[in-house]
């Protein structure tokens, strides 16, 4: 009788090569590796060669980029999402994705248990754990990388031992997670919260000093809050945010080096490299503070910052989190135009703005001639907003 099937989320990193083997010896089951590609993996083929080189009876490479960018980026983006102010949610949004797969093809082969490879100290887990349990709350999860007691070392032993070839070098000391909406690298000398980050951890980004000695405008257009042109030629998301990265990591802009609270509790020193996405929600917040009321732009900035939230939370899959995305969705009718950036040695600035549904009105506004505000309603309105004021410092001051 064949053995139980395990769907494996394989990334063909150290832990989750290891991981094929270790499923096999530990608890028996059949291995299926799934690589999920969000964007921006390289050597696909080699990787799938390592998953069945490690022992797993069939590797399967899904190409979840459109999805990715569609379903996942692009809600984070129309929500203008940055955990802490800073993170644009990189790992944290392709982790329902992947579970997503995972399922789908655990219902497709019949197989009951799935598993990842994430440690007991990431936020990942608990994205895993909780998207899986949504997605089929009959399925067994396990991340034996949370129990197996060994240290990398030991796992560097243990994948040697089985012939198995892992990538992990003296050369590239980082735990790094990539996908379309950016980088993120951990591990390491990054560890040491005072140290620089050597330049050898990134890979999209010049150093800022390096970039062009002439700054470079870049027009992106958005309908309907979805970003569509990059200077006047339309693309699809995925090359749209493709371009925006290649333009932005030229001049050395959207490296983040941040301490970030992580769920499990602990406080942690991170390096992102996202300059697409970064320039992107820059670009689009701006546009929403042109079309927006006052009103509206305040309360959504509330949601946006609790969608980040929930986003890095593992809420992904959750009541609140889809009536969130409703309500962003609806902001969204009148964020359409342009957005003007300067991106020059590791900065992007926004120089320019203009919408079909702009509610700036350059007649209320203006100093110059032609100006339509009726001044002398300022008077009255002061006089009445402040009154609440005023009588309490008349009470303060014994004068009622
Ligand atoms: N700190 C980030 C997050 O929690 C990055 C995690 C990267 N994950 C990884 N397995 N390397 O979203």
């Amino acid at each position: 009788m064949a053995s139980e099937l395990c769907i494996l989320a394989y990334s063909g990193g150290l832990d989750t090569s290891a991981l094929v083997p270790y499923i096999k010896e530990t608890y028996g089951y059949d291995v299926i590796a799934v690589l999920v590609d969000a964007g921006r993996n390289r050597n696909l083929a080699e990787l799938k060669q390592r998953a069945l080189g490690a022992g797993a009876v069939d590797a399967v490479i899904i190409d979840a980029r459109e999805e990715f960018a569609r379903d996942f980026v692009l809600p984070a983006l129309l929500a203008n999402t940055l955990y802490e102010d800073k993170y644009p949610l990189v790992a944290a949004l392709s982790r329902p994705l992947i579970a997503k797969k995972i399922i789908d093809l655990a219902h497709e082969r019949g197989a009951k248990v799935v598993a990842h490879g994430c440690t007991a100290k990431g936020n990942d887990q608990v994205r895993f754990d909780i998207s899986f349990r949504c997605l089929d709350p009959t399925i067994r999860v396990m991340g034996p990388a949370r129990e197996w007691g060994m240290n990398r070392e030991e796992i560097l032993d243990y994948c040697a031992a089985r012939n198995i070839n892992v990538p992990l070098t003296k050369k590239n000391p980082y735990s790094v997670d990539e996908n379309l909406w950016g980088r993120t690298i951990e591990c390491g000398e990054l560890e040491d919260a005072w140290a620089p980050v050597p330049e050898g951890a990134f890979t999209e980004t010049v150093n800022p000093k390096d970039g062009p000695d002439e700054p470079q405008e870049v027009v992106v257009t958005f309908e309907m809050g979805v970003p569509v042109a990059v200077d006047g030629v339309k693309m699809p998301l995925v090359e749209l945010i493709d371009a925006m990265d290649k333009i932005a990591g030229k001049h050395g802009y959207g490296r983040v080096d941040m301490i970030e609270n992580r769920l499990v509790g602990i406080k942690s020193r991170e390096i992102y490299e996202v300059p697409g996405a970064l320039a992107l929600i820059m670009a689009h917040k701006d546009l929403e503070d042109l079309v927006m009321t006052r009103d509206l732009l305040r309360y959504k900035s509330g949601v946006d910052t609790r969608m980040a939230d929930m986003i890095y939370d593992a809420q992904w899959f959750s009541p609140l989190a889809d009536a969130l995305r409703a309500f962003v969705n609806e902001t969204q009718k009148w964020v359409s135009g342009d957005v003007r950036l300067s991106f020059f040695k590791g900065n992007c600035t926004v120089v320019g703005r203009r919408s079909p549904n702009s509610l700036y009105v350059e007649s209320l506004a203006t100093y110059a001639t032609g100006d339509e505000f009726s001044h002398e309603s300022a008077v009255g309105f002061i006089q009445l907003w402040g009154l609440p004021m005023e009588v309490a410092a008349r009470r303060a001051q014994g004068l009622l």
